[in-house]
C-alpha cells in the first residue's frame, strides 16, 4: 500500500507520525512510503534518514491526495481533507471526543478515519496504546520541570557546607503520568508522595518507593476501564481537607488527575496554593483538559504569592524524538490489524473491537455519534 506522513502544520507540534525505523519494516513488508520534506527536522530525523530507510520525500501539499493510507500526529489540515481522496484511510490524534468539524469534514471528504485516541485499552491494544506512550512522556517531563524550576536540590546532599535535606515532591493523580512523574522524581532523589482517588494506584505507587497517601474513610473512585469516576461533592470537600496540609508542606507539587470526557477536577484550590511556601512549584499535566489547580493558565507559567504555577501544554511535543518513535511504533501495530499482512491490502474488520471503536468515519459517515 502507498502510506505517507506529512509534515505537522501546527506550529507547536514537534513530533512527526512516521519515523525512519518505522518506515524501514514497512518498506520491507512491501509498503510504499512517502513523507513530505523535513517532515521529521523537528524531531530529529533528516529527510536522508527517511531516503535510506526507503521512503520518496515529497515537497510540500502533494503527500494527501498521493496516498492510500495517510497518517499523521494531530488532525489534517483543511488542505490536506480537501486532497484527500475518497476511501484513503486517514490515521491520527483526532481529538473525536471533542472536535466535531474536525469529524464532520473527514465524513464529508468520504475518508475513513481512525483516531488514535480512541483505540480501547484492552490488554491486546497495548502495543497501540497512544494514551499511555505519550502520557508517559508528560509525567517524565512533569518531574524534569518540576525539578527545573525549584531553586533547590531533589535529592539530599552531604557537602562540606552541611547537609542539604531532599525536597518533597506531591503527584495528584497516578495514572500513567502520574506514575512516569513518580519514578522520575524517585531517580533524582526526592521524597515522593502520591494520591490518587483509585485504591489500585495505591500498589504501584508503593512499588516506586514513594508513599500512597490517601484519605482514611474514602470509597475507592474506580470505575469502568480502570479509569476514576467523577467524585461526588462531598468527596471532593473531604478530598480538599485531606490534601491541604499534604501540600502546604509540598516543594513541588505535580498534578495529573483526569476523568475521560469530562473536565479536569480541581484539587488544589486558590487557598491551598496561597499556602505554599514562597519557591515552591506546581506542575499541572491536567492544563489542556480544564487544570487540576486554580490560577493555572494552559501553556503558560504564573507566579502566585511566590509559588510558580506551570500549564504545559502538548507536554509530550517536547521530547519529539521518543514522542514520535514511540507514536509510530503504536502506529505500527494497528496497521497490523488494518493491513493483511500476505495480501498487503486493506482489511476493514468492523467485528473486531479495536477498528469499531477507533474509527470515526467510514462511507462518508461519522460514527458513534460524533462528529457535528
Ligand atoms: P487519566 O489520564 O484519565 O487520569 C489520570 C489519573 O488521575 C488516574 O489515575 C485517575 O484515577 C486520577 N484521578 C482522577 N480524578 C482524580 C481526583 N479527583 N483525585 C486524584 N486523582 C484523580 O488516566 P490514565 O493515566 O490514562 O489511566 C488510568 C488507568 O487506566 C490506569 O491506571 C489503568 O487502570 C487504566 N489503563 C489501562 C491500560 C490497559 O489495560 N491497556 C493502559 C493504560 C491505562
Amino acid at each position: 500500500m502507498k502510506i505517507g506522513a506529512p509534515r505537522e502544520s501546527n506550529p507547536n507540534e514537534r513530533r512527526v507520525a512516521l519515523v525512519p525505523e518505522t518506515v524501514e519494516r514497512l518498506v520491507k513488508a512491501g509498503h510504499e512510503i512517502v513523507i513530505q520534506e523535513n517532515a521529521g527536522v523537528a524531531a530529529g530525523f533528516t529527510d536522508s534518514a527517511y531516503a535510506l530507510a526507503g521512503a520518496t520525500i515529497a515537497p510540500e501539499g502533494t503527500v494527501a491526495g498521493s496516498v492510500e493510507v495517510f497518517v499523521h500526529v494531530q488532525t489534517p489540515t483543511p488542505d490536506e481533507i480537501a486532497a484527500l481522496k475518497k476511501g484513503t484511510v486517514v490515521i491520527g490524534l483526532l481529538n473525536a471526543r471533542t472536535d466535531a468539524d474536525g469529524v464532520s469534514a473527514l465524513a464529508s471528504a468520504g475518508v475513513t478515519a481512525f483516531a488514535m485516541e480512541l483505540v480501547p485499552r484492552i490488554a491486546r491494544a497495548q502495543r497501540m496504546d497512544v494514551l499511555s506512550s505519550q502520557a508517559s512522556i508528560a509525567g517524565y517531563k512533569g518531574a524534569l520541570l518540576a525539578a527545573n524550576s525549584l531553586g533547590k536540590y531533589l535529592p539530599m546532599m552531604m557537602t562540606a557546607a552541611g547537609t542539604i535535606p531532599p525536597a518533597k515532591v506531591l503527584v495528584l493523580g497516578a495514572g500513567v503520568a502520574g506514575l512516569q512523574a513518580i519514578a522520575t522524581a524517585r531517580r533524582l532523589g526526592a521524597v515522593v508522595e502520591a494520591f490518587d482517588v483509585r485504591a489500585a494506584a495505591g500498589e504501584q505507587v508503593e512499588s516506586l518507593g514513594a508513599k500512597f497517601i490517601h484519605p482514611p474513610a474514602a470509597k475507592d473512585a474506580e470505575g469502568a476501564g480502570g479509569y476514576a469516576r467523577e467524585q461526588t461533592e462531598d468527596e471532593q470537600i473531604a478530598q480538599r481537607e485531606f490534601l491541604k496540609g499534604h501540600i502546604a508542606a509540598a516543594d513541588a507539587v505535580i498534578t495529573t488527575a483526569a476523568i475521560p470526557g469530562r473536565r479536569a477536577p480541581l484539587l488544589v484550590t486558590e487557598d491551598m496554593v496561597e499556602a505554599m511556601r514562597p519557591g515552591s512549584v506546581v506542575i499541572d499535566l491536567a492544563a489542556e483538559s480544564g487544570g487540576n489547580v486554580a490560577g493555572t493558565v494552559a501553556g503558560e507559567v504564573v507566579h502566585v504569592n511566590g509559588v510558580t504555577i506551570n500549564g504545559p501544554i502538548n507536554v509530550p511535543s517536547s521530547m519529539p524524538f521518543h514522542a514520535s518513535q514511540l507514536y509510530s511504533r503504536n502506529l505500527m501495530a494497528l496497521f497490523d490489524l488494518l493491513i493483511d499482512r500476505k495480501e498487503g491490502t486493506l482489511n476493514l474488520n468492523f467485528e473486531d473491537e479495536v477498528i469499531d471503536s477507533a474509527c470515526v468515519t467510514h462511507n462518508g459517515e461519522a460514527r458513534h455519534g460524533l462528529g457535528g
